[in-house]
């Protein structure tokens, strides 16, 4: 079976016909998936007319065919006009798209009684943060952003993580924001509000442009998206207690936390770092979330402890505060050909969903009493 990136190289050769650079470099051929035998991906398209269209198709399937692939799922989109603006307009130059998105607007931008997060903004802000990563931040991040949704809260998210930025492909999001008057309108998925890193900077750029990014960038979600009323806007942290999330954490001021860790002992104690971190800016935690937890065989019933116990519970503890729930091990039951694909997201019938449920429930309840 061939990688990722194998699939790429295949696929290098083909071209936009106007700017003569490699379709797989502008990222117009993406989400690229390799599943037992089959590749499904995207096509962005910047031609509109159907017949060029139908050629570029036809090319990347003789291609793939050539390199051994015979099943293949291929998704057309247009490109939006931000992304048209971008790669066909003055900024084709092989500069970090950081930048190119920053000429969106081509001011600084200045937060300081910004009413998005100033304090009676009425818009709760939920940081989820861990100690290192693969602990499962994001998909916590994700699947209690899609809850509270589903409660009919209005939610947003903000994929802060540099390093890892994943949520739009966790949430099966395919296409970027686009732009209307100056405003960039976040993509909107499961009832949830996104932007992302992602949606600006190269899979493949250099990590060292990122962080000095980070911090305008972050400004720039609060200040030049449009995000309409919201209820609660999620941050999925960058994991650690690196410089990225101390600004985070000093943006924020108001801001409370989620930390998550994985029953492992040494993992929790990591973790408390990242907690103590929250508590020195003088944020509230809300909680420990612990993923991971243990995996619950489906013939018997009988939970296995694989990474150990009890290591959100001492967390919990430690940071004097809540155990709000115990996640178990288990993949989202989700197949790629259905068309609300999304890796991460569980539906709303599993009990994992429900765990997310019963969470949502204690924050609403939590924030409401206040
Ligand atoms: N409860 C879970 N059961 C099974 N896989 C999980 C679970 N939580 C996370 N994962 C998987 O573990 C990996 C890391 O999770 P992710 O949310 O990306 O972590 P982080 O954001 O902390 O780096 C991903 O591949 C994700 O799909
Ligand atoms: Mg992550």
């Amino acid at each position: 079976m061939l990688t990722r990136e194998q699939i790429q190289e295949l696929l290098q050769p083909l071209a936009d016909p106007e700017s003569g650079k490699s379709l797989i470099d502008l990222q117009l051929i993406r989400d690229i998936m390799v599943k037992e035998n089959k590749v499904s991906l995207s096509i962005v398209c910047l031609d509109k007319e159907g017949t060029s269209r139908m050629e570029l198709e036809q090319k990347v399937r003789v291609l793939l065919n050539e390199g051994g692939v015979d099943d293949i799922h291929i998704r057309l989109r247009d490109a939006t006009d931000y992304e048209r603006a971008i790669l066909r307009g003055e900024s084709t130059e092989d500069e970090p798209q950081a930048e190119q998105g920053e000429k969106l607007k081509g001011h600084a931008v200045g937060l300081e009684g910004h009413e998005l997060i100033s304090e009676n903004s009425g818009v709760n802000f939920i940081a989820i943060a861990s100690g290192k990563g693969g602990v499962g931040k994001s998909t916590v991040t994700v699947n209690l952003a899609v809850a509270l949704a589903r409660k009919g809260k209005k939610v947003g998210l903000i994929d802060a993580d540099i390093y890892g930025f994943s949520i739009p492909d966790m949430m099966g999001i395919e296409e970027g924001p686009i732009v209307e008057e100056g405003t960039i309108i976040p993509v909107e998925r499961f009832g949830v509000k996104v932007m992302s890193m992602g949606f600006f900077i190269r899979e493949n750029s250099p990590v060292i442009w990122r962080g000095p990014m980070l911090g305008k960038m972050l400004r720039q979600f609060f200040s030049d998206v449009g995000w309409g009323e919201l209820d609660y806007l999620l941050l999925d942290l960058p994991p650690g207690t690196g410089d990225v999330a101390l600004d985070v954490h000093q943006m924020l001021p108001h801001s409370k936390e989620i930390i998550v860790t994985t029953p492992h002992a040494t993992a929790a104690f990591v973790a408390a770092r990242a907690g103590s971190m929250a508590l020195q800016t003088d944020h509230e935690i809300l909680g420990v979330i612990e993923n991971m937890a243990y995996y619950e065989c489906s013939s018997c019933g009988k939970k296995d402890y694989i990474f150990g116990r009890g290591g959100g519970a001492r967390l919990a503890e430690t940071l004097h505060t809540d155990l709000l729930a115990q996640v178990p091990l288990g993949a989202p039951d989700n197949h790629i050909s259905e068309p609300d694909f999304s890796p991460s997201v569980y539906k709303a019938e599993t009990g994992t969903a429900k765990l997310f449920a019963e969470i949502a429930d204690k924050l609403i309840a939590k924030y409401e009493q206040e």
